[in-house]
């Protein structure tokens, strides 16, 4: 998480002075604790311990610095030294709270009848704090918004692949480069030459076969972030989806750019009739809106990216000219794909394979995914490691043959001719 740098600050109240804090945005203490409250500066973050329910309450910033008597009638003057404070979306009370801030910063026990309490050894802390005090908290969206925090899948999300990491599927690769990327590269031109950039772009294949490998290294050559939107992401969303949804696409016009993925996507463009699930039908009306407004802007540079191995499911309506128009098939990998594929699975191990060894694996796994030959070599790497006290640890042609023995094909025959007869009903070449 991004880390928040802004120092923090804690106050106590009780049940009786509670209400007057929050009503009127002020904390207050003793006149004579005023030295210690004067490190308080304005943006600070502020935190309410409110001891007889043993809540800590929040999330507050600071208005003002500490100072004597702001209101003088606060608390009926018993509480002068005093701090202005807002408060930062809903009010959210934390329980258990000293149970829980002893995790994080050291606590005195002071006397308060009927019982003893902790509190904060000091009223301020550095930076390094608040964060941890701040994940006690829900992060809503107004906190996030306050705090920049981005919400958890569009972090960092700069993928390192390229295009030249997907092994075969030339053509579509040199499509993409030409068609897609290079636009990107020569905005200018592109411009005046009345091309759009970016748009919708629909990648169709057998399980595993490297769509998302090929969606992600479309954003890594355009320097775009990379967000990606799957029936996982948003129904595993606690909370309101459709406002989740919103929220994503509200933070892309901030982008300069940007690859939006969706994968499963006939979940998502199916034919109305065919949505089983209610959650999904509540939603798909509120991202298909957002996805036209993303296809209406012509200048701006947003790529929408969708993945199906059911492509037969999706509503032939969504691949109209200036929707998914832009229609590529990710299919299982020839032999030279495969044994690139084998080559860079070994390249961080251990091996004794030449190059010859790994052609003819290559040959013998014809109907082999991407994804299935991954988990070969890593199958591979585990024989060689449980034979480790007995011979080098190093994989042999011979634990990869035996790998394969062990590993089946993921993509049935029958599967990828039907979505090859898909692509031939609609012309599309494969
Ligand atoms: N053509 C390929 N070149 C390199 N690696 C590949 C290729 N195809 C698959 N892989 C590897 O297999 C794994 C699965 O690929 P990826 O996730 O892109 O498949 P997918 O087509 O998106 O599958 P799914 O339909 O199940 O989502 C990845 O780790 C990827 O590195
Ligand atoms: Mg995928």
């Amino acid at each position: 998480m991004k880390k928040i740098n802004i120092p923090c600050f804690f106050m106590l109240c009780t049940n009786t002075t509670e209400k007057e804090c929050l009503e009127k945005g002020l904390f207050g203490d003793r006149e004579y604790r005023l030295p210690y409250l004067k490190s308080i500066k304005k943006g600070d973050i502020g935190f309410l311990l409110n001891l007889s329910r043993d809540q800590l309450l929040g999330i507050f910033v600071a208005e003002s610095e500490a100072r004597l008597n702001i209101d003088p009638n606060a608390w009926g003057g018993g509480f002068p030294a005093q701090v202005k404070v807002k408060l930062i979306g809903q009010l959210q009370r934390v329980d258990k709270a000293s149970e829980k801030l002893e995790k994080i910063i050291e606590l005195r026990e002071i006397q308060r009848d009927p019982f003893p309490y902790k509190v904060p050894l000091r009223n301020t802390y550095g930076p390094d704090i608040t964060d941890k005090v701040i994940s006690l908290f829900t992060l809503t969206d107004n906190v996030r918004e306050y705090f920049k925090i981005p919400p958890p899948e569009e972090i960092g999300l700069y993928p390192e692949y390229k295009l030249e990491d997907v092994a075969g599927l030339e053509d579509v690769k040199r499509f993409i480069y030409q068609r897609i990327i290079a636009p990107f590269e020569d905005e200018e031109t592109a411009y005046k030459l009345g091309l759009r950039i970016g748009g919708g772009l629909l990648l169709f294949g057998p399980p595993g076969t490297g769509k998302t490998l090929v969606a992600m290294a479309i954003a890594n050559h355009i320097e775009a972030k990379f967000i990606e939107i799957s029936p996982s992401v948003i129904i595993g969303y606690p909370g309101e989806a459709e406002r989740r949804i919103e929220n994503i696409f509200a933070s892309l016009d901030k982008e300069p750019r940007a690859v939006v993925f969706l994968d499963e996507a006939e979940w998502v463009l199916c034919k109305r009739e065919d949505q089983t699930s209610s959650v999904m039908q509540r939603i798909t009306p509120v991202l298909l809106a957002q996805l036209s407004r993303i296809f209406r802007q012509k200048r701006k540079p947003i790529i929408v990216i969708a993945a199906t191995n059911k492509p037969e499911m999706i509503d032939p309506a969504f691949l109209r000219p200036g929707r998914f128009d832009r229609i590529f098939y990710v299919g299982l990998p020839d032999k030279d794909a495969r044994a690139k594929i084998i080559e860079r699975c070994l390249k961080n191990r251990e091996h004794e394979l030449s190059e010859d060894d790994i052609s003819e694996i290559a040959g013998k796994l014809e109907g082999y995914s991407g994804a299935d030959i991954e988990n070969i070599i890593e199958e591979a790497a585990f024989i060689a490691f449980e034979e480790r006290n007995a011979r080098p640890a190093k994989i042999t042609k011979n634990d990869i043959m035996n790998a394969v023995e062990k590993i089946p094909k993921s993509v049935k025959p029958e599967e990828e001719e039907q979505i090859k007869e898909w692509a031939k009903e609609r012309g599309i070449k494969i």
